[in-house]
């Protein structure tokens, strides 16, 4: 029995609720509350499993083919912090690809860490970086002999990936853990057309964000961890840290849920699903002023054009189709193995017709200078750089002001999404970096980081 039927049929039994949650199982306060239940008899616990959840986190590693697995209900975020802070010590030195999530960043400062960086290649004519190399890490390593963990994204959001098999033996051979932030790839597993997942290619933590792509509700993910080079035990007790007390039942079922329905109908339902995805491809790969790129993962539309904002909104608003995100010079549509055949049918109809009736426009170019693809002028560690700012307090200066050139940041920006620092915390503020910041304000991106349009600058 899973965790779902369990509570199911709990719930239609008549025990009483003297137990939290407040909403007390009673659908006249929220139909979703009614599964909504605590650790108490029979339902195991979380952090300390031994019935139904360790079950479950079993058949979760057994299909992902992991040495361990364990549920996530704080998102990738968690179990991101938990690895990084479980695989290292503090003031490590740590190698972490530039496009990394934020949540990487945070961690940094959690544990105290020196990053360097290895920044991508980026494809100029779109903005979209490219994998991180074996070649690129090598050359980190041979720079920097002392680095314990290399941290990298792989899909990122526009679902290219790394090399990821070669780095995890290279790094391997010296010692080094590979961190994989999987969070937009916990479906390659699952059909041979997407890339080979990171747990497969033998990274020693990857974090997979089961809610991204499979059928599971929202914070719902998974942190896999091989057991060859990494202390578990500090691992897990990371994980301890950085999950809720009271982690919802609900969350957990849905994972539990969405393994079984794999484990039983994947094959079929993988199989059906990427028939579905490679003919919508390739009627999209027909459209004139808008082009599908090329992923190496299939389930992301990545849709190139002009100016990606316009083509989001005209999806929205004209066809009532919400893409994922609008960068600014495309637009990414996630799918799914639960998606209708219907959804397809209208998305390909509406492109046929914005593609026809597509006027070229007057938009921000995209040079060399628009994404920061140059290693950061770092002055001091993050966590520095926060201890700094706790004493001595920050200015706070209009980022349109050319005065911020050369001031060390106290912000940590993001371009969202996805949700990648342009600046961080204890970096030099260089005109580029400025550039990028407005440029995407101007393009009407979400910029976080910024206090009405100011950014913070250390003392
Ligand atoms: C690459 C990447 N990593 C990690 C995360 C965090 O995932 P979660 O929302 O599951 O915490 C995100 C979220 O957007 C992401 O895009």
């Amino acid at each position: 029995m899973d965790i779902l039927d369990k509570l199911e049929q709990y719930c239609n039994s008549d025990y009483v609720p003297m137990h939290m949650p407040g909403g007390k199982r009673n659908p006249e306060y929220s139909s979703t509350s009614i599964l909504d239940i605590t650790e108490i008899d029979g339902f195991d616990n979380m952090h300390n499993p031994e019935g139904i959840i360790k079950n479950a986190f079993e058949r979760a590693a057994r299909l992902y083919g992991a040495d361990e697995t364990l549920f996530l209900v704080n998102g990738s975020t968690s179990g991101i912090l938990a690895a990084i802070c479980g695989a290292v010590r503090k003031h490590d030195k740590v190698a972490v690809a530039r496009n990394c999530h934020v949540s990487v960043y945070n961690a940094l400062l959690l544990a105290e860490l020196e990053p360097v960086y290895i920044i991508p290649d980026i494809d100029h004519k779109t903005g979209i970086y490219k994998g991180i190399t074996y070649e690129d890490v090598k050359k980190c390593v041979h720079e920097n002999t002392d680095i314990k963990a290399v941290i990298i994204t792989s899909p990122t959001y526009e679902g290219i990936v790394s090399e990821t098999r070669h780095i995890a033996e290279y790094l391997h051979s010296k010692g080094i853990i590979l961190i994989v932030d999987e969070a937009h790839g916990a479906h390659f597993k699952f059909n041979s057309e997407f890339p080979e997942s990171a747990v497969d290619a033998g990274a020693d933590l990857v974090i997979n964000s089961i809610h991204k792509t499979l059928p599971a509700l929202t914070q719902t993910a998974l942190l896999h961890i091989s057991k060859k080079n990494v202390d578990v035990d500090r691992v897990e007790r990371y994980w301890n840290i950085y999950q809720t007390t009271s982690p919802s039942y609900i969350l957990m079922a849905s994972i539990d849920r969405c393994i079984g329905i794999i484990e039983e109908n994947g094959k079929e339902l993988f199989e059906k699903y990427i028939c579905s995805l490679k003919l919508l491809r390739q009627k999209l790969g027909q459209l004139n002023n808008i082009s599908l790129l090329d992923s190496d993962d299939i389930s992301k539309i990545i849709l190139l054009c002009d100016n990606g904002k316009i083509l989001y909104d005209r999806l929205l608003n004209e066809f009532r189709i919400q893409p994922e995100m609008a960068s600014f010079k495309y637009v990414i549509c996630m799918t799914s193995v639960a998606d209708k055949q219907e959804y397809y049918d209208r998305l390909l109809q509406a492109l046929e017709y914005i593609d026809s009736t597509w006027e070229s426009h007057d938009v921000v170019t995209l040079d060399k200078n628009i994404y920061i693809n140059n290693a950061p002028d770092m002055r001091m560690t993050p966590s520095q750089a926060m201890e700094l700012m706790n004493e001595q307090g920050c200015d706070e200066i209009d980022v349109c002001d050319d005065s911020i050139y050369g001031r060390v940041s106290a912000s940590t920006v993001l371009i969202y999404p996805p949700g990648m620092p342009v600046i961080n915390i204890g970096e030099v503020i260089t005109q580029k970096a400025a550039y990028t910041i407005r440029n995407a304000i101007r393009t009407g991106l979400e910029v976080p980081g910024l206090k009405e349009g100011r950014i913070q600058c250390l003392r």
